[in-house]
């Protein structure tokens, strides 16, 4: 019997340029299904890119819930109506309660834009600048209950160039996050990469690196 293609849903907060990279990616190859793209955000750009892809979508506004443990509920009863595979945070700008990441754990999947564990939490490329580093990049990892940590499935690095401000280093991890997601992704999908007690086992290719020209 031929396993079905594995399923997926993605939480989002805003303007959903990864989303797009991991629809594009679901097109081209059908290594994963994207079964639902759920918000917290009611006017999250992002939205408007999975409708158009034709694909469901979901608002769950956390303004309306009282606490972190009644939305994130209210979030796992509306994600497992699809029964996904996978859970992938894209841009889903909300700290999740240990009990949420606990019921999804091993297959909650979350892309952040440092090379961690170096700078976790916000404003990423701005501690980048002010550590002085001088290579900077993504991450894709599995969730655990420690905010930005847990077992790294890939990551892509760049240099930091002389004159690099926020913005700009922004703009050019984020074209590395729209390369490495959805190929981060497919790997999970396909048992390429599999989370075996806590640790991740398996071979990716080498790490992107996007040196200077
Ligand atoms: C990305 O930089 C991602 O790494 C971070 O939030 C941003 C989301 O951007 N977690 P987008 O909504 O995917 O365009």
């Amino acid at each position: 019997m031929q396993n079905s293609t594995p399923s997926v849903v993605i939480l989002i907060s805003g303007r959903g340029s990864n989303l797009n990279a991991l629809i594009d990616h679901a097109k081209q190859t059908g290594a994963y299904q994207i079964c639902a793209v759920i918000s917290n955000r009611p006017n999250a750009a992002g939205l408007a890119l999975a409708k158009t892809a034709g694909l469901d979508t979901a608002v769950l506004d956390h303004t309306e819930y009282e606490s972190r443990e009644a939305f994130d509920a209210a979030l796992a009863d509306l994600i497992d109506e699809y029964q996904p595979d996978w859970l992938v945070l894209a841009g889903f700008m909300r700290v999740l309660t240990e009990g949420f990441v606990n019921r999804y754990l091993g297959r909650l999947v979350n892309i952040h834009p440092s090379l961690l564990p170096a700078f976790p939490g916000l404003k990423t490329h701005q501690q980048a600048l002010e550590a002085g580093v001088r290579v900077h990049g993504v991450t894709v990892h599995l969730v655990t209950p420690e905010l930005d940590h847990g077992p790294i499935v890939d990551q892509a690095m760049l240099l930091v160039l002389p004159g690099d401000t926020p913005e700009t280093l922004a703009a050019r991890v984020l074209a590395l996050e729209h390369q490495i997601y959805p190929r981060a992704l497919s790997a999970l999908a396909s048992g390429q990469i599999k989370s075996v007690n806590g640790r991740l086992e398996g071979t990716l290719t080498l790490p992107l690196i996007h040196a200077i020209k």
